[in-house]
């Protein structure tokens, strides 16, 4: 094996298919998959490439630092690609302190291992967090967020994010470890749990169930297919620059009411529904309180010095999306069982 890597939150919508394309693409690297497996951990996203003989799976939770430390000793990992975290606006409004635990703590605790199994000697080593642009705050009606943009965070799970980034620069300063950030647009895809926008309208049109849009639908945000995004984490492991950002976007920006009705015309032909069917589920409800109005990315900088761009266009990634779930209707009964009920409820009929 010519290099260990260990994926955090391998298990989860991007970490899935992260681990899926190192463990393909570079079948001479051993990928650990470090996962607690919760609610939003699952591996039936990876059931594809389990028995490769380049993966392992290890059940271990980022705010053990004991366990940590253990499984860095014993693997010896020369990269760390870190996505565990706990990734929705709306649970961390219900429970700030998760978010405080698993994404500030959890992420120093890492650094930590890699510090001390590293001890200075840093050649061929990369630590490499995975952010998002909410850190950023919010735009108005026109600008792009760039890697200068001062952070902003409005929500506890955007704070909780820019905490985390800021101790792994600081780490990078302080200590001279080799870690690299960047903070990417929304993401949409397989995988990807009903909790968030896309995938959850998918299930409440299949389920014709209301479709729950905050506010007043216009807020807006910049999606990116998340294979693109694997690629994008794939070229900036291994050729960007330790200490640098990059920032990661589709150049693809859409109002919250313009993509659901977009996303309900392609379901109903994929559904043969009569046109407009799936519409009149739209249902307007209470907005999210400390809404970010619009997020836009400018990923110029990972697309000149890097060559990144976007693969699909926004309406073939949604059309696979919706496939993806109507084929995979086992996966989405599985997660929407037990906790998620709970969830939904809690969010939705208050
Ligand atoms: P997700 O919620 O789908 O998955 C998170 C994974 O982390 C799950 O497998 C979960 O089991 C694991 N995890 C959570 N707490 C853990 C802990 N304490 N110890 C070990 N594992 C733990 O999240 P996602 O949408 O795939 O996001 C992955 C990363 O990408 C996050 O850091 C997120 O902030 C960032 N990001 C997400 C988006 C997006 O649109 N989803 C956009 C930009 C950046
Ligand atoms: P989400 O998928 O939660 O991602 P984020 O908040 O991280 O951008 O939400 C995307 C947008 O959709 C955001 O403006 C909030 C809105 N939204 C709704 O209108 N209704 C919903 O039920 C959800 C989950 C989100």
């Amino acid at each position: 094996m010519s290099q260990t890597i260990i994926i955090t939150g391998g298990a989860g919508f991007i970490g899935s298919h992260v681990v899926r394309r190192f463990v393909t693409h570079y079948p001479n690297y051993r990928i650990i998959n470090l996962d607690a497996l919760t609610y939003a951990g699952n591996l039936e996203n990876l059931h594809d490439i389990e028995d490769r003989s380049n993966y392992i799976f290890e059940k271990a939770n980022i705010l053990n630092a004991e366990a940590i430390d253990k499984l860095f000793a014993s693997y010896h990992p020369d990269g760390i690609i870190h996505l565990a975290a706990e990734s929705h606006v709306d649970r961390s409004i219900l429970s700030p302190l998760d978010f405080v635990y698993t994404n500030v703590i959890g992420t120093v605790n890492l650094l930590n291992a890699a510090k001390k199994l590293w001890n200075g000697q840093h050649s061929n080593k990369r630590f490499y967090h995975i952010s998002t642009d909410e850190v950023y705050g919010a735009l108005g009606e026109s600008g792009f967020f760039t890697e200068q943009t001062r952070y902003d965070p409005h929500s506890p799970y955007s704070a909780s994010k820019a905490a985390s980034d800021h101790f792994v620069r600081a780490y990078g300063d302080t200590y001279q470890m080799p870690v690299i950030i960047s903070n990417c647009s929304n993401n949409y895809g397989p995988n990807h749990f009903p909790e968030k926008l896309i995938p959850l309208f998918i299930n409440n049109i299949i389920e014709k169930k209301p479709l729950p849009v905050y506010g007043d639908g216009l807020y807006t945000r910049d999606w990116l297919f998340v294979k693109d995004h694997a690629a994008a984490i794939d070229l900036v492991f291994h050729k960007g620059k330790d200490h640098e950002t990059y920032n990661i976007g589709g150049f693809n920006e859409w109002k919250n009411i313009d993509l659901v009705k977009l996303l309900c015309k392609l379901a109903d032909e994929k559904l043969n529904r009569p046109k407009g069917e799936s519409e009149k589920l739209i249902t307007y409800v209470k907005d999210r309180p400390g809404h970010d109005r619009r997020y836009a990315i400018d990923a110029s900088k990972i697309s000149k010095e890097l060559g990144w761009k976007p693969s699909v266009t926004f309406e073939e990634g949604l059309s696979q999306t919706i496939d993806w779930y109507l084929q995979n209707t086992e996966w989405l009964r599985h997660v929407t069982s037990g906790e998620y009920q709970q969830y939904y409820k809690k969010q939705y009929q208050s």
